[in-house]
């Protein structure tokens, strides 16, 4: 039989990603993006309502403690990488204004998750960005496609 014509095998790489992309997006809580698991709050030890200075200290006092330097232990170094993400989280008012906004509309995970994006990446690219890394993705997909023949389409 022959393979099928080049268009549709494109298209079923794109669709099959876009799922897969789209599965992942449905599956992970909305708050889950900014301090996976954990609440970004809690790790710093402190309340949501607490203001900008409050959660500087206790971020440094985190720090502190659990900075790799002064503490070998290897869980306190995930704890380090953990109160520094959550601190770059809670230091940004817009930031944190999403993320206080993610906490309190859980069910509004693709709206969270494009905000988090935003915040995140967005004045580092832009959509021709995105385009590019798409059609690089997907010209890997067609390269892996031509030398290994392990993919059905
Ligand atoms: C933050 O709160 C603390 C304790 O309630 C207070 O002493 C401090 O002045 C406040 N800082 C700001 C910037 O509002
Ligand atoms: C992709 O895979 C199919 C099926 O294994 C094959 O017939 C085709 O030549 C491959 N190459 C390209 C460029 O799609």
């Amino acid at each position: 039989m022959d393979p099928p014509p080049a268009p549709i095998r494109w298209r079923t790489t794109a669709i099959s990603i876009l799922v897969v992309v789209l599965i992942l997006a449905t599956v992970s809580p909305s708050t889950a993006i900014y301090c996976d698991e954990d609440d970004c709050y809690d790790l710093l030890g402190v309340t949501q309502s607490a203001n900008s200075s409050e959660i500087k200290k206790a971020y440094y006092k985190l720090s502190l403690k659990h900075h790799p330097d002064k503490n070998p232990d290897p869980e306190s170094r995930k704890i380090f990488v953990k109160i520094a993400t959550a601190y770059e989280i809670l230091k940004d008012e817009a930031t944190r204004e999403k993320y206080d906004y993610a906490i309190a509309h859980p069910e509004e995970v693709f709206y969270n998750t494009a905000q988090y994006y935003r915040a995140y990446y967005g004045h580092k690219t832009d959509a021709r960005a995105v385009l590019v890394g798409l059609l690089l993705i997907l010209s890997g997909f067609q390269y892996l496609n031509q030398t290994t023949r392990l993919w059905p389409w």
